[in-house]
């Protein structure tokens, strides 16, 4: 028996990886988190299969259902959105199935801030411009903030920010944010990437508090940086003619496909 943690994906029922496709498939237990969880994924279960949305459960309550599970020799397939090893509450989970001996595996997803930057066409990293992403918050009520994070520490580093449970939140961080990337610096709001309903509105440091509804809320990402909307960057030396490249075909020790 196992608990297989699977990255459910940003929304798209087909931004799930085939490999937790076919783990879905071969579970009799599937716990899911509730809203962000797109209902189709669960066509993948096996008939028959008992279905858990944890939204309203403790951590108490779904440790109780996996043990109930692994007691009965069932494996478990515990659906969270996006990736698993950002914001999905998946390390108090392994924490307490390390103490129950109760063995899990984890299978990546593809990210909101991955499915965020596709949907605006962007790469967050450019030449010259940006080569980092942090993906971080604000504190939530529930969620201080670790001394060091803040806004402005990632900010002085200039690298592109994805911001993650903060829409509500917008106004304050687009005005702590343009004191250092200046006010004209681009802003994107992905809100529902990947969702058929999913929308986009980009505007500047100075604008974007005003353009985007307050409809937006929630399931919605902050992406800041002069990445978002620059064109005048270097080319990447990867494809430069002169770059010396193991698998560039002529090469002695080129890597045979
Ligand atoms: C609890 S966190 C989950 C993050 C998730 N584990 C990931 O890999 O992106 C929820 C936050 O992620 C962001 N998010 C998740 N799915 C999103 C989507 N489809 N579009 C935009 N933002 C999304 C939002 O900022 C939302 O408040």
């Amino acid at each position: 028996m196992t608990v297989h943690f699977i990255g459910a994906g940003p929304g798209a029922p087909d931004l799930l990886t085939l490999r937790g496709r076919d783990l879905i498939a071969a579970s009799p237990v599937c716990l899911y988190a509730g809203s962000l969880i797109p209902q189709e994924l669960l066509r993948h279960c096996p008939e028959g299969a008992r279905m858990i949305n944890t939204a309203p459960l403790s951590l108490d309550d779904i440790i109780a259902e996996i043990a109930n599970a692994h007691a009965q020799g069932l494996d478990v397939a515990r659906l969270h959105s996006g990736d698993l090893s950002v914001w999905s509450a998946m390390g108090e989970q392994l924490r307490r199935l390390r103490a129950l001996d109760i063995p899990y595996d984890i299978t990546p997803g593809v990210p909101s801030f991955a499915a965020g930057a596709a949907a605006l066409g962007a790469e967050l990293t450019l030449p010259g411009v940006a080569q980092s992403v942090v993906l971080t918050r604000t504190p939530g009520r529930a969620s201080p903030m670790p001394g060091g994070e803040t806004l402005a520490a990632f900010a002085a580093t200039g690298a592109t920010l994805a911001i993650h449970l903060s829409i509500h939140r917008l106004g304050e961080v687009a005005a702590e944010l343009g004191a250092h990337y200046g006010t004209d610096c681009p802003v994107a709001v992905v809100w529902r990437a990947s969702w058929p309903d999913q929308r986009i509105v980009r505007g500047t440091l100075a604008t974007i508090a005003s353009d985007v509804a307050e409809t937006m809320e929630r399931t919605a990402l902050i992406l800041v940086g002069r990445a978002l909307a620059a064109e005048d960057f270097d080319d990447s030396r990867l494809y430069a003619p002169d770059y010396d490249r193991r698998f560039r075909a002529g090469r002695a020790d080129a890597v045979k496909a």
